[in-house]
């Protein structure tokens, strides 16, 4: 008998897919306790904020942020209702008990990989405990440990919805944060993931990425007794009958193996678009940021990446203004941007990171030769994205309705290449795949008309054209 629901839980998540992913496997393991999810914080019993650690500052926008909700705790109080008080993700991690002996508000302070402990904790809270902190690195993994997801609705995640595969890296880049706060390395096993997808697929999810700090070094136990890479999981994900589109993110250029870039060839539900961060284009750089790679490394896999799926379009990530870097190290850098031409890409100024080795270097670069490449960088990568869009006007290609537009009558949906394409349809198309014709491009979307072709709505005869289109 599922508990009825009498608290409401609030989760505000912060940065990347994976907290979005932890964020709802955390609403599922507090489920069973009576913790029903709400968008309102100021309703809520239980709050946490999913942290990331990745930009600068995190951790003091953690502490402002609580300091503005704090009221939501004495309006609580005063009503003569407890709000309990977390914080989870990888702030949490890197503060640890510094968090509640800073923020004595902070009922809860725990880390990626204990969340599975959740009712536990709560249940310690519950008999009155305060200040718990719970970050360790436990050998149970959480994925053997959480619930699946809540029924009767939880593996209705919508048309388009993560699935985290892999956790952790150990590339230990110097300039990153990940493989303190989300520890070493660690795959799932195939079987685990097989089924989470085909209960996604049955509760309607069409499209599904796979989620992993470092996706590509995934290496899980299968059934038949193999280590199992990437490109081996896609292609059994890919016989899932429902499932229309796969994607996986983030990859290191290190991790692409002949088996992924064939997947990439072979299997039509492998979307052509790839995230695949080269961060620099000087090898000089490269080899301080401890990237295993050089510029020409990352060229090659991605001429054999364009071999195997001519229309595949690159994502990446870039630092500009590592220590040691100079002009000419950052030329390299638009040169490699200029051949290789991405559809999309972020671009940040470094910014050292507490207990990573390139904080420690004295040759910082100063700020104003920072807000200068970053701008540089950001120009050639903003006219790069718009002539990737541009260069779809005029075709038709599938895309898969997955929200609501901000308009009645209008739909958004994902093309094959990520871009945000949003199209007059009636709400009944919602979560299906349409034939559409772009009429305009933009920066940041593709505007386009869904094409009436076959039985208009048949929702069976749109999907179908997906794998052609795509
Ligand atoms: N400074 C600037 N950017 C960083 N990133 C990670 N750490 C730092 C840092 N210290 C960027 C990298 C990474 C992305 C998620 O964030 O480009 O790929
Ligand atoms: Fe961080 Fe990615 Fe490097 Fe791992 S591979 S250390 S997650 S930047």
């Amino acid at each position: 008998m599922p508990a009825v629901p009498s608290k409401k839980l609030y989760i505000k998540t912060y940065g990347c897919q994976m907290n979005v992913y932890d964020s709802a496997r955390m609403a599922d393991v507090l489920a069973p306790l009576g913790y029903a999810s709400t968008e309102d914080a100021a309703e809520a019993d239980f709050v946490i904020l999913n942290t990331c650690h990745i930009r600068e500052k995190a951790s003091e926008k953690v502490y402002s942020e609580l300091g503005r909700l704090r009221r939501l705790k004495d309006k609580g109080a005063a009503e003569g209702r407890r709000v309990i008080f977390g914080v989870a993700g990888c702030v949490a991690q890197a503060e640890g008990a510094e968090m509640v002996r800073r923020a004595p508000m902070v009922d809860l302070v725990f880390g990626p990989q204990t969340y599975h402990r959740l009712p536990e904790l709560v249940a310690r809270l519950d008999g009155g405990a305060r200040g718990l902190v719970d970050t360790d690195f436990p050998a149970d993994s959480k994925f053997d440990r959480l619930p699946e997801e809540s029924a009767p609705d939880g593996a209705n995640r919508g048309p388009a919805a993560f699935l985290s595969v892999q956790e952790g890296c150990d590339k230990f880049c110097s300039f990153c944060v990940v493989p303190y706060t989300r520890g070493a390395e660690f795959s799932r096993p195939v079987a685990d993931i097989v089924a989470e997808a085909q209960r996604m697929a049955a509760g309607g999810t069409r499209e599904i990425t796979l989620l992993g700090q470092n996706v590509n070094a995934y290496h899980g136990a299968a059934p038949d007794g193999a280590t199992w890479g990437l490109g081996r999981l896609l292609r059994r994900l890919a016989e899932i009958e429902g499932l229309a589109r796969l994607r996986y993110t983030t990859s290191h250029p290190r991790d692409m193996d002949a088996e992924l870039i064939a997947a990439h060839r072979d299997e039509p539900k492998l979307m052509p678009y790839l995230h695949l961060p080269v961060q620099a284009g000087s090898d000089r750089v490269l080899q301080a940021m401890n990237r295993k790679h050089t510029a020409e490394d990352y060229r090659r896999l991605v001429g054999a990446l364009r071999d195997a799926r001519p229309d595949l379009a690159l994502s990446g990530d870039f630092i500009v203004g590592f220590p040691g870097e100079r002009e000419r190290d950052f030329a390299d850098t638009l040169r490699l941007v200029t051949d290789v031409g991405y559809a999309q890409a972020y671009s940040f100024k470094y910014s050292p990171r507490p207990g990573t080795p390139a904080a420690g270097v004295a040759e910082q670069v100063p700020e104003e030769a920072k807000s200068e490449r970053l701008a540089a960088l950001q120009q050639l990568l903003g006219e790069q994205q718009l002539a990737f869009n541009r260069a779809k006007v005029g075709s038709r290609m599938s895309v898969l309705l997955d929200r609501r537009g901000k308009r009645a009558g209008q739909l958004l949906g994902r093309s094959p290449w990520m871009q945000s394409v949003p199209v007059a349809a009636p709400a009944r198309l919602l979560g299906t795949l349409a034939e559409v014709e772009i009429v305009e491009a933009h920066a940041n979307s593709l505007i386009g008309r869904v094409v009436t072709t076959g039985d208009e709505g048949h929702t069976g005869d749109l999907s179908e054209s997906d794998t052609e289109a795509a």
